[in-house]
C-alpha cells in the first residue's frame, strides 16, 4: 500500500526560490498515497503558480484568508481541521518569524495557529539569515512548541552564497513525512545502556566534588534510544530531572557507584552511551565527620577513578560503545584522539568554554567515528539526541553488518 494512503496533508509553500522545489515534492506526496491540499503565501505566488500545484496535487490550491469563494468551499478553519500533518516547504525567514510569534496575518499563519496537527518546517534562506540570532531564536521556539524543523541542508545557494540555508530535497522531505507517520523502530531488540550526568566525590559527610553536568543531554539521548525501539537503562548520577518514560533508572552517586551499576547491567547490553561526566579523580579518603576549619590551608589528595568508558570497551569485545568529550579548544583533534585511545566506536564531541553546553538546553555536538565525521549545528538537546541516534543507528548497522560477516 502507498505509504501515506489516507493522511491528509497541508503542504504550506512560502516565499523563496526554494518554492520551485515544491511542485516536485506535491508530486511525490500524492504519489505516496497522500491527500495534499497545497496553501501558498502571496510571496510563494511570485514564484510558483497555483495552477500548477493544483494540477499535481489535484485540489484546488488555498491563497487567501478573505476570499469568500475559497471559504465557501474548504474554509480555513475545516482546513485547519482536515490536516494530519502541516508540512510548510520552503519555510522563508519571514514566515518563521510570523509562527514563532502567533501571528495570523495571512492564511498559512492563521491555519497553522488554528490547528492541532504537527507542524513541520523545512527552512530555506540565505546563509547569513540562517545563521542570524533572530532566525535561530525563532527555530529555538518552535522547536520548543514541538515543531519539526527539517534541514536546512548546506550547500551552494541561488544567491551564490555557500552554506546552511538550502531546502532539503523533495525526496528526503518526503522520508522525513513518512517517517513520521511511522516511526522506525531500527533499535527494537536492542538493549542500550546509557550514563548521564554527574558524580559526587565525597569528601566527608557533608561535602563532595562534582561538575556542572545537568544530565539534559543524557537523559535525551535515553529517551531517543527508547523512542527507536531500544530496551535502554539509565544508570544516573544525581540531577534534577524526571526519568524518561519505559526507561530503567538506577541512581548512583560516586564515580566508583557509576562503574559497579554499569558493569552490572553492561552484561546484557549490546550498546552503551556513555554521556556521564564522570569524575576523573576522587577524594583519597572520605572523612568520617565533617571536616573542621583547623588551618588556613587544606590540601586535598585526589586519586585517579576508573575510566567506565574504557573498562567496559575493554571487558566487553561485543559492546558497541559511544562516548563524550567535552572540550574547551581543539575540538575535533581532541575527539579523534579520544576515539582511539578509548578503542571506542563513536564520539560525540562538544566544546563547553564560555558556559556552552553544561546545563543548557541547546547543544551541537561534533560526531566522530573512524572513517567519518558529521556536525549536528545548535539545536535543542531533544532534537540533538534524536539526530545522534539516527547516526548512532546508522553506525552500529554497519558495525554489526561487518561482524556477521567475519563469523
Ligand atoms: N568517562 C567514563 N569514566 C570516567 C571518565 C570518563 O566513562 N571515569 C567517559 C565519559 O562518560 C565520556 C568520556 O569518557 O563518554 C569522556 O572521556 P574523558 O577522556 O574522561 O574526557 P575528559 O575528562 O574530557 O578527558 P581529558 O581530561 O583527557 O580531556
Amino acid at each position: 500500500m502507498a505509504s501515506l494512503h489516507g493522511k491528509s496533508i497541508v503542504l504550506g509553500i512560502s516565499g523563496g526560490i526554494a518554492a520551485y522545489k515544491s511542485a516536485e515534492l506535491t508530486r511525490l506526496l500524492a504519489k505516496a498515497g497522500a491527500e495534499v491540499r497545497v496553501c501558498m503565501t502571496q510571496g510563494a505566488q511570485a514564484f510558483m503558480t497555483p495552477l500548477t500545484l493544483q494540477a499535481l496535487s489535484g485540489n484546488p490550491v488555498h491563497t487567501s484568508l478573505l476570499d469568500p469563494a475559497a471559504e465557501a468551499g474548504m474554509g480555513h478553519i475545516e482546513l485547519a481541521r482536515w490536516a494530519d500533518l502541516i508540512l510548510i516547504a520552503p519555510a522563508s525567514a519571514d514566515l518563521l518569524a510570523r509562527l514563532s510569534s502567533g501571528m495570523a496575518d495571512d492564511l498559512l499563519s492563521t491555519l497553522c495557529l488554528a490547528s492541532a496537527a504537527p507542524l513541520a518546517l523545512a527552512p530555506a534562506m540565505n546563509q547569513q539569515m540562517w545563521k542570524h540570532a533572530a532566525t535561530q531564536a525563532n527555530i529555538r521556539t518552535l522547536q520548543a512548541r514541538a515543531a519539526l524543523i527539517l534541514g536546512p541542508a548546506q550547500g551552494e545557494q541561488a544567491c551564490g552564497d555557500v552554506g546552511p540555508g538550502r531546502m532539503l530535497e523533495p525526496a528526503e522531505l518526503l522520508a522525513a513525512v513518512e517517517a513520521h507517520f511511522s516511526p522506525s523502530q531500527p533499535l527494537q531488540g536492542v538493549q542500550v545502556l546509557v550514563t548521564a550526568g554527574p558524580t559526587r566525590e565525597a569528601l566527608d559527610p557533608v561535602r563532595f566534588l562534582s561538575n556542572r553536568s545537568s544530565g539534559k543531554m543524557g537523559y535525551a539521548v535515553a529517551a531517543a534510544a527508547h523512542a527507536l525501539g531500544a530496551r535502554v537503562t539509565l544508570v544516573s548520577g544525581p540531577v534534577s530531572l524526571a526519568v524518561p518514560a519505559g526507561v530503567e533508572y538506577v541512581a548512583v552517586e560516586s564515580a566508583q557507584q557509576m562503574l559497579e551499576a554499569a558493569r552490572t547491567h553492561a552484561g546484557m547490553a549490546d550498546m552503551f552511551i556513555a554521556t556521564a561526566a564522570v569524575a576523573d579523580y576522587t577524594p583519597e579518603t572520605t572523612a568520617d565527620h565533617k571536616i573542621k576549619k583547623s588551618s588556613d590551608t587544606l590540601t586535598l589528595v585526589l586519586t585517579r577513578t576508573t575510566d567506565i568508558l574504557a573498562t567496559l570497551r575493554a571487558e566487553q569485545p561485543e559492546l558497541f560503545c559511544v562516548g563524550f568529550a567535552a572540550e574547551t579548544q581543539n575540538l575535533l583533534e581532541y575527539a579523534r584522539d579520544k576515539l582511539r585511545r578509548k578503542r571506542i566506536h563513536m564520539i560525540a564531541a562538544n566544546l563547553v568554554a564560555d558556559g556552552r553546553a553544561f546545563d543548557q538546553d541547546h547543544n551541537a555536538l561534533e560526531v566522530v567515528w573512524a572513517d567519518g565525521a558529521t556536525t549536528l549545528p545548535e539545536m535543542s538537546k531533544q532534537a540533538l539526541a534524536r539526530a545522534l541516534m539516527t547516526l548512532v543507528v546508522a553506525q552500529f548497522g554497519r558495525w554489526k553488518a561487518s561482524r556477521e560477516a567475519r563469523t
